[in-house]
């Protein structure tokens, strides 16, 4: 490969592309402006990333670049142009509770940020790659209509649902339904790098994630769960478990498991496709479950909260079926499962 372009190059899914492209590019180019840190505060500067990549990878280059600027980012497109092999857009606004703070700076990036990278990709380098990471946020709240069972420790989704055996799939309607604003801004985003696709023949990706995750993320309270919740346990932080008893249920996909997806993508694209993707059946757990594994993992206990109020837009049981992935590439496989994911992060986080 020669060039890939790699926006949000800092957080945990960018850096995990740059890390995992740098082995087979020639150049990487990263663009983030740390805006994380704006949206969230000092836990959710990502600077401490970006260090890590430069001195890891010589092939690394990036630039503090906000992606709503048009004009600074056609420098880039103008002089990489036909280069640019593939493009991972992961720099986003990236919280659903976060959104509603500024709706108008949350769509302004998720979106209009999106759009301009689309054009700017039709403009001067319209025979790469683009892939998008999306989120099961656009779904909004339609998943907590299925018709669940309580467990002990999990709702589940009565075995008789066809979605039972391997989750939700790309079938779900995204329409009539509560979103949040942060879902509202994705869907604009994710149509549109369909559409890019579709119209103009851009071998674009879609993909509607779980719950990400990896040892490389600012984990924060407002987003990053499994990384929040072990830097709690190792912090002596205490957790909030916003309803639904901690009994709902997300599954978790390794930062480098999606990146693979990714590959396989990029070998052999389409055009405008979307899929559901994420730790499926395979890696999953309610927040009580999770608490329970950290605790197993870390020896640490946690101190834990109750909120009987749950947070507006939150999944009670989301499982992605990534059957639709898994028939289009069938050689990607999971490298993780969720103790492989708690055991990494947490050691990961102790030396930090
Ligand atoms: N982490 C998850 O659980 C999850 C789940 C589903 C979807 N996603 C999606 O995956 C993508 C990556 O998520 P992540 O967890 O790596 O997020 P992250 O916050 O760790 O990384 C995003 C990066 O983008 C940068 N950024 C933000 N706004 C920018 C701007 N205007 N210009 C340039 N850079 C900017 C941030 O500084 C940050 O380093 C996002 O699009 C997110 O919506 C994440």
């Amino acid at each position: 490969m020669r060039t890939v372009l790699v926006t949000g190059s800092n957080g945990l899914i960018g850096s995990a592309a740059v890390s995992f492209f740098a082995k087979k590019a020639q150049l990487i180019v990263g663009i983030d402006n740390n805006m994380r840190k704006h949206f969230f505060g000092d836990d959710g500067d990502t600077k401490w990333n970006e260090k890590n990549l430069k001195n890891k990878f010589k092939n690394f280059i990036s630039h503090n670049i906000d992606i709503r600027n048009f004009k600074e980012l056609k420098t880039i497109f103008k002089k990489y142009n036909s280069d640019i092999d593939l493009i991972i857009h992961t720099a986003a606004q990236p919280s659903h509770d976060w959104a509603v703070n500024d709706p108008i700076l949350d769509f302004e990036v998720n979106a209009n940020g999106t759009l301009n990278l689309l054009q700017l990709t039709n403009l001067y380098s319209n025979n790469t790659v683009f892939i998008f990471t999306s989120t099961n946020k656009v779904y909004g709240n339609r998943p907590n209509t299925l018709p669940l069972v309580e467990l002990e420790n999990r709702w589940e989704l009565d075995p008789d649902h066809t979605f039972y055996p391997r989750g939700i799939d790309e079938t779900m309607s995204i329409d009539n339904t509560t979103h949040s604003l942060f879902g509202a801004s994705k869907i604009a985003a994710d149509i549109m790098t369909q559409e890019y696709g579709k119209y103009f023949g851009i071998k674009t990706g879609i993909f509607r994630a779980g719950c990400l995750t990896g040892p490389f993320h600012s984990g924060v309270k407002l987003h990053g769960f499994l990384s929040y919740l072990i830097k709690c346990a190792i912090n002596d932080i205490t957790y909030t478990i916003n309803g639904y008893k901690g009994k709902q249920v997300r599954d978790n996909l390794h930062s480098y498991d999606l990146i693979n997806m990714f590959w396989h993508f990029y070998q052999n694209p389409k055009i405008g496709e979307v899929y559901n993707v994420g730790g499926g059946r395979y890696s999953n757990c309610s927040i009580l479950e999770a608490i329970d594994q950290i605790q197993k993992i870390t020896n640490k206990k946690i101190n834990s909260k109750y909120k009987k109020e749950n947070r507006k837009g939150d999944h009670v049981w989301w499982i992605s079926d990534i059957d639709k992935y898994r028939k289009h590439y069938p050689e990607w496989n999971f490298s993780y499962d969720l103790k492989k994911i708690i055991s990494e992060i947490s050691s990961e986080m102790l030396d930090r």
